[in-house]
């Protein structure tokens, strides 16, 4: 079997990952949040959470805020924000539904705008755009992915960060794709709020993620209930990261996910980075030989992470995944990876979306070659 599909979660996970999960949900005496009933919730807690904002660049851990997943994160900084009617939001062509979904919703209920900054596979988000958009006033927010699941683009979001910063507009980057692969470094960024997954470039469990959130901004809390700190009395109290954190904490993950972290950080970001960039390269440079085939984003591979998404004339992308998995137990993924929006602006959608190819370090050069001499035997409906 050939996994490529670990632009939707990264599989295998290193052993060590595994290991920390089973050890952390066998060792759970109580999942209670206090450390009068349990030490063991607050050693993790506390372990995991300073390592991840010591491989984030965050300098005080508070600012982090552990959510179920990237999907809560984008929604709880998206939503959390006070919007006055007539507000703008800015985003990118290439956002994920866990982008472009909250700011619909904001649009309907508050009476905000948007508008989606054109794209093309040279310059996926247009600066000049971003600039023109901030000047008329009225933005409040700049959401931009760093890099896409679906034409596995990165995009400069240091460049449009600076530009927010002029604004004095709130900036939210989607690191789904990029942590893990490319440098995530929130000092040096100076967004006001990332947001990220633990089951794709960080080698975690499904269903924890991330928000880290600059000193003074304010978000509206999404969920009421428990935080095991100020149990005598009714109301919240609005503070970071335990206000945001209701309810009982999910430790095997969160404690899997810091294993993750500290697994990426032994092997290294730029070795991770390099071995995924030679297997782009090789996919890209074998399947652009083979006639029929569109190859959708950047031809650079300096510019792209590790998804490709691609069409072949004569086979739908959804019947070339079915193909692909039942004759040669290769996994990729079909359609519109809940980004219609992206498709939208590579040009397939309307369409049927294209197949992607999402590579991993577990990866091999071998098992490109081999997955790029299966397509060239596609079976196809046009002779091409
Ligand atoms: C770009 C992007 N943003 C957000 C998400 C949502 O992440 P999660 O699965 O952690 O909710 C994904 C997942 O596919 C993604 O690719």
């Amino acid at each position: 079997m050939i996994y490529f599909n670990n632009a939707a979660t990264t599989w295998p996970k290193p052993e060590v990952v595994y290991e920390t999960v089973d050890k952390c949900f066998r060792g759970m005496e109580s999942p209670m949040r206090s450390a009068s009933e349990s030490s063991l919730h607050d050693d993790v807690m506390t372990k995991s959470r300073d390592a991840m904002a010591s491989f984030f660049g965050i300098e005080a851990p508070k600012q982090l805020v552990l959510t179920p997943g990237c999907t809560y994160a984008l929604n709880l900084a998206i939503l959390g924000i006070d919007w006055r009617q007539d507000d703008v939001i800015l985003m990118s062509g290439l956002e994920h539904h866990a982008v472009s979904r909250p700011v619909r919703k904001v649009a309907t209920e508050h009476g905000v705008r948007f508008e989606v900054a054109p794209y093309t596979p040279e310059q996926p988000i247009d600066l000049d755009f971003v600039e023109r958009t901030l000047k008329r006033g009225r933005v409040r927010l700049v959401a931009c992915t760093m890099a896409s699941n679906v034409s596995g683009d990165t995009l400069p979001v240091a460049d449009v960060i600076k530009i927010a910063q002029r604004y004095e507009v709130y900036t939210l980057i989607d690191c789904a794709q990029s942590a893990g692969v490319l440098d995530v470094n929130v000092a040096k960024l100076g967004a006001d709020m990332v947001a990220f997954a633990g089951h794709k470039g960080l080698y975690g469990p499904p269903g924890i993620g991330g928000l880290y959130v600059a000193p003074g901004v304010d978000l509206r809390t999404l969920a009421e209930g428990g935080t095991g700190g100020d149990s005598g009395t009714h109301p919240l109290a609005h503070k970071l990261p335990n206000s945001y954190e209701v309810g009982t904490h999910n430790l095997p993950a969160i404690a899997g996910l810091a294993a993750g972290i500290k697994w990426v950080e032994g092997i290294g970001i730029e070795n991770i980075r390099k071995h995924e960039r030679s297997l782009v390269k090789k996919f890209i440079d074998g399947v652009s030989e083979i006639p029929g085939v569109t190859v959708y984003g950047s031809k650079d591979v300096e510019k792209r992470a590790g998804a490709v998404s691609i069409t072949m004339d004569g086979i739908s992308p959804k019947a070339l995944a079915r193909w692909l998995s039942t004759e040669h137990q290769v996994t990729t993924r079909a359609g519109f990876h809940c980004a219609p929006l992206a498709h939208e602006t590579i040009g397939t959608c309307p369409g049927e979306g294209t197949t992607r190819f999402g590579f991993g370090f577990f990866n091999t050069l071998d098992e490109v070659c081999l997955v790029v001499d299966h397509l060239v035997h596609a079976p196809r409906t046009v002779s091409v």
